[in-house]
């Protein structure tokens, strides 16, 4: 069974529906380790309420991106991590993580990348006026929100939506997306070709995209 190590910064939903999907049997992984660069990220509290272990690794005690990486990387190692999960990271990631876990890093993005990386992506979505949102479950390379994506979901976005109420319905998606994902790569289903990510098997069922009236 694969042991995942998760990398949280903020509220920690994402991580929720992995626990969960570990405690009903439905994501066949053992999460072994909860690291936040936050001591105050409330995803430490539900990694606790798990019986999950937790190390606060605050990057601010770290002379450069690839020192904090260094620590982590020691860390997770130390915990038998084999899947590295960022789950509302809020820092870039660099070799030093990548090469330590090759195409064993996954990422959550909440649109549907290529469009709209980075900071504020629902915002930006509605600013663009897009008529379908979503979330990007991805492989992490060394540009920021640009690996290769492993599931999407989309939302429709309603005309009197917010950046808060899209949000939270892209959240759900990613609620869904992500341990189906990970169940992807913890049992050996990814097959990496480029871009493309093909899924050995049967590909999980996932609610359809739906079409913005
Ligand atoms: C999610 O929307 C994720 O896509 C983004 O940050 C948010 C984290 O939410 N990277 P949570 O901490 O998992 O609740």
């Amino acid at each position: 069974m694969a042991t995942v190590g998760v990398l949280v910064s903020g509220s920690g939903s994402n991580l929720q529906a992995m626990l969960d999907g570990v405690a009903d049997g439905s994501l066949p992984c053992r999460v072994a380790l909860v690291i936040s660069n936050r001591p105050a990220a409330a995803a430490l509290a539900r990694a606790a309420a798990a019986g999950v272990a937790t190390r606060i690794v605050p990057h601010g005690d770290f002379p450069s991106r690839e020192a904090f990486d260094g620590a982590v990387v020691e860390a997770l190692r130390a915990a038998g991590v084999d899947i590295v999960a960022l789950a509302g990271f809020d820092r870039l990631v660099t070799p030093v993580l990548l090469r330590a876990f090759p195409s064993r890093v996954l990422n959550v993005h909440p649109a549907l990348l290529p469009a709209f990386k980075g900071l504020h992506a629902q915002r930006q979505a509605l600013e663009y006026g897009v008529r379908i949102a979503g979330a990007t479950v991805h492989l992490v390379d060394e540009a920021m929100d640009h690996g290769p994506i492993v599931l999407q979901g989309a939302v429709a976005v309603a005309p009197d939506d917010t950046e808060e109420t899209l949000a939270r319905r892209i959240l759900a998606v990613e609620h869904v997306i992500y341990p189906a994902a990970l169940r992807l790569l913890a049992e050996g289903r990814l097959e990496v070709d480029g871009r493309r990510v093909r899924i050995r098997g049967d590909a999980p069922s996932l609610p359809p995209p739906l079409i913005a009236s």
